[in-house]
């Protein structure tokens, strides 16, 4: 068995940074954009998310592709000086010790996110060391729901697809999984994550054990 992570929801909340970053480009754009509104972006990749914001403030096709470029770097560069700030504190409850033990029993463990900035986050939680490989957004062309990043993550690893397990908090990322032919556990709202194999409220749910029982 080997271990394939999300990372934005799983093993940190970034949605708060993403939040006041996209909510500050809404403001200047003249609208409001509210937590629920933030609750579509997660797991979506950078332009998809801003095109979903444009379409919360009415100007879907209001702009030109530069526009939107110049828009999504804006909100990067206040989300990267948010998360600059980051401290291994921020880490999600048992994240650390269960990549820990994963290692420990020889388990292979990667990071599969859309995010561009992952390895920086990971960097901050001092988290970096505990991952053999990590594909991030800077390393595929097709956004989760399309399974790329975690067959790159598989490949990677040596690992066959059935032999391993990904854990995602986004509907989308569940779906990536499964077309990727893995098995899934949902971190969060099992009605939200009604296709994965399983569901647990934190990673402070899971032990090596417990994933042994569930797919060994
Ligand atoms: C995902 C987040 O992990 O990464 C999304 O859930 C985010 O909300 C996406 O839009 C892309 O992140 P970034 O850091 O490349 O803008
Ligand atoms: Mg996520």
């Amino acid at each position: 068995m080997n271990c394939l992570f999300d990372l934005d929801g799983v093993l940190v909340d970034t949605a708060k940074y993403h939040y006041i970053a996209w909510r500050n480009l809404a403001k200047r754009l003249g609208f409001d954009f509210t937590e629920q509104d933030n609750e579509r972006l997660k797991g979506v990749s950078r332009m998809a998310s801003l095109e979903i914001l444009l379409e919360v403030g009415g100007l879907t096709d209001k702009f030109t592709n530069e526009e939107k470029e110049q828009m999504a770097a804006e909100k990067n560069a206040e989300y990267v000086r948010l998360i600059t700030q980051m401290t291994p504190e921020e880490i999600l409850p048992g994240a650390r010790d269960f990549l820990t033990a994963l290692r420990a029993a020889g388990i292979g463990v990667a990071l599969g996110s859309a995010s561009k900035n992952a390895q920086t986050i990971l960097d901050r939680l001092q988290l970096t060391s505990l991952f053999d490989v990590i594909i991030d957004g800077t390393k595929v062309s097709k956004a989760k729901p399309d399974p790329e990043v975690f067959l790159k993550g598989a490949e990677a690893l040596g690992a066959q697809p059935s032999d391993c397990c990904v854990f995602e908090d986004a509907a989308a990322g569940i779906e990536a999984a499964r077309r990727g032919g893995m098995h899934c556990i949902g971190i969060g709202n099992p009605s939200v994550l009604s296709h994965a194999d399983f569901c647990v409220d934190a990673l402070a749910d899971m032990t090596v054990d417990r994933l042994k029982q569930l797919f060994c």
